[in-house]
């Protein structure tokens, strides 16, 4: 709509056009009221300026009007606030069933990973139509993921993860950017999101012999002996993953939580923060064992032992680490 513009990003997203027309409404407001108060301050200069013969007169007040130019514009900020509250909730609320992307931030590269497997430095590729979205974490200072095709914008954050979901409308290729200052190089940290025609993407995908993220966690969590107590028959010293993922889950001190990418990102580097109930805080920690990478990969297969046992074939060797080590 706006492609001519020259000061109007590109549009690509769902997203974007939310936030277009919210800024374009403010944008509209904004002038309104510029030109109204530019309007009566001519006008009112004009109509009471100083004529000989005529005094001042105090005026002690008016309830209607004081009470007009209160509620008008308390109206209009209410609009502002409650239609960009909706945007900020679309926005941070993943649709079901997107395409997940683990992206890990480090001075000064974008490091991206599909569930799939393939990995990417700086450059993202994506198909048009598809939910996606970013499980974004730093290893060492503060970045920020933004794209302002898509009109998001997200904190990216050492030792925690935090999401944002986009969904691309338009194929191109469109700069992404680190919206937070994070040292020397941090101009230079940017790269490219390559939104592609569905089959596009299936080639692109299908060139690289990478095994699916899940799969590698499985691994991992077999070579790091996880499944010894982490076992099906519920004889371990540690809760069965089978099918946790997703669900909420109650403490020992009495608290339910949500295992989710964060749980179990915490569990695994501090494992005594939050024990489930009927279990003792046994668990060693895999702080500095584990790389972000590492951790993103067992997030994947702990998510993948969430799924239904009926699941798909995104579950290739099911549930084969989880049951009892010989
Ligand atoms: Cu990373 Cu600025």
């Amino acid at each position: 709509m706006f492609g001519h513009v020259p000061l109007w990003p590109e549009s690509a997203s769902t997203t974007s056009g939310w936030v277009d027309a919210l800024y374009i409404f403010l944008l509209l407001v904004s002038a309104t009221m510029t030109g109204l108060i530019f309007t009566m301050v001519a006008v009112f200069a004009l109509r009471f300026r100083r004529r000989p013969g005529q005094r001042a007169e105090q005026i002690e007040g008016s309830t209607t009007l004081e009470l007009t130019w209160s509620v008008i514009p308390f109206a209009v900020m209410m609009v502002f606030f409650v239609w960009g509250a909706v945007i900020y909730f679309r926005e941070h609320t993943p649709p079901q069933n997107a395409a997940e992307i683990y992206t890990v931030a480090k001075q000064w590269m974008w490091k991206f990973e599909h569930t799939e497997g393939q990995r990417e430095i700086n450059e993202l590729h994506v198909p048009i139509g598809r939910d996606v979205k970013m499980i974004m974490t730093s290893q060492d200072v503060i970045h920020s993921f933004y794209v302002p095709a898509f009109r998001i914008k997200q904190d990216v954050l050492p030792g925690r993860y935090t999401t944002i979901w986009f969904h691309a409308t338009k194929p191109g290729t469109y700069h992404l950017f680190c919206a937070e200052y994070c040292g020397t190089q941090h101009s230079g940290m940017i790269g490219s999101v390559v939104v592609m025609e569905p089959r596009d993407y299936e080639a692109w995908m299908s060139g690289s012999g990478s095994q699916p993220l899940a799969v590698t966690g499985q691994t991992l969590f077999a070579q790091l002996g996880c499944g010894t107590c982490h076992r099906a028959d519920t004889q371990g010293r540690g809760p069965d993953l089978a099918g946790v993922f997703g669900k909420p889950v109650m403490l020992e001190d009495g608290r339910t939580v949500m295992v989710d990418e964060n749980y179990v990102r915490e569990s695994i580097r501090e494992p005594a923060a939050k024990i489930v109930k009927g279990f003792k805080p046994v668990m060693p920690t895999f702080q500095g064992q584990v790389s972000d990478e590492q951790l993103n990969a067992l997030v994947a297969y702990v998510k993948m032992l969430g799924q239904p046992q009926s699941g798909q074939p995104a579950n290739p060797q099911g549930m084969a680490a989880a049951t009892p080590q010989p």
